[in-house]
């Protein structure tokens, strides 16, 4: 049987984050957040419209009152088979606005029925990288206790053990947990997706991943996790009853379920990000020979094809 992704839904999904980082380039360092993600889901918006594909947004850019484009919902594409896109035209908006490292532009795209449709609620989030033991880490066990498991399995002290988690005062404990282990803590001012990715790469000092983030964000980890064989686990936060009622209303069955990879992504996905600014992921667009040059990352569960892709495209397109 031939492939569902093909090359073609994979050149749209890379385009759609390439265009969309290149017209909100224009806004990195203005301060200006609005602009710049207006921009962004603008370029994304126009370029998943011509796809050959039936999209449906399983969540983009919020509501069709907070956003006119890209919205949880919206149908788009020039017509073909039927897929759903889950997205984000800038993840890391203040990041983008401030000039700051690892804003990227994100994107999953997956065979209709693929994707969760992931709630605006928070979640808890657990990653690590590929090669270790399943279940090997677990959201119900202490940072204490995940630290010396990763460390006990590298055969390396706590101390040797990085962990990624968003600079946020509700992290607090956690942070002091992991720090009283012995564990390094890499805070990241904003962006779990790409926190999530860092587990990945065998570059980076970051071994996991763990902290509470955006629902979506942590379902577009998920597919980019699940391209590049790593792990990971997600819970959603439920704290009142009309957050209960928002998580029932996207299918979540058991509200206090930990999710796995292959719950929020359910068979083969395409992700696609391309660095708005520079990072330790992706570098930035950047003003070269007539143009404007992009660097993405395009990854493929269905073929485990992972490509970093380098594209410049002329001022005037
Ligand atoms: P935006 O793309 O909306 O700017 O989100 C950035 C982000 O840092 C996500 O990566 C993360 O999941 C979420 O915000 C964290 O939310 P909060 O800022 O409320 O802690």
């Amino acid at each position: 049987m031939g492939k569902v992704l093909t090359f073609e839904i994979e050149a749209g999904a890379l385009a759609a984050v390439e265009n969309a980082a290149i017209a909100s380039y224009k806004f990195v360092g203005s301060g200006d957040e609005i602009e710049a993600d207006k921009a962004a889901i603008d370029a994304m918006h126009n370029t998943i419209d011509a796809m050959a594909i039936d999209g449906h947004i399983v969540f983009g850019e919020g509501d069709e009152f907070e956003s006119p484009k890209l919205f949880d919902g919206q149908k788009l594409g020039a017509g073909g088979k039927e897929f759903d896109i889950a997205l984000d035209a800038i993840e890391g908006t203040t990041l983008a606005a401030k000039a700051m490292h690892d804003a990227l532009s994100v994107l999953a795209i997956a065979p209709k029925g693929g994707l969760f449709h992931a709630p605006n609620l928070y979640m808890e989030k657990i990653a690590i990288g590929a090669n270790y033991p399943k279940n090997i880490v677990d959201l119900d066990k202490s940072p204490q206790e995940n630290v010396k498991a990763l460390a006990d399995f590298k055969n390396v002290s706590p101390n040797q053990i990085g962990v990624c988690v968003l600079d946020r005062p509700r992290h607090a404990g956690l942070i002091a947990a992991l720090r009283e282990v012995g564990a390094r803590v890499y805070l990241i001012p904003d962006g779990d997706v790409a926190g999530v990715i860092f587990t990945t790469k065998s570059t980076s000092d970051v071994d996991m991943y763990m902290g509470t983030g955006g629902g979506p964000a942590g379902v577009l980890a998920a597919a980019a996790i699940k391209c590049l064989g790593g792990q990971f686990e997600g819970r959603f936060i439920i704290k009142s009853e009309s957050d209960k009622q928002i998580a029932l209303k996207s299918g979540l069955e058991n509200l206090k379920q930990k999710l796995s990879v292959d719950y929020l992504i359910k068979g083969p996905v395409i992700f696609a990000a391309s660095g708005i600014t520079n990072g330790t992921l992706l570098r930035g667009v950047h003003m070269r020979n007539g143009g404007y040059e992009t660097q993405s990352m395009l990854l493929n569960s269905e073929t485990r094809k992972t490509q970093r892709v380098k594209t410049l495209r002329p001022f005037d397109k």
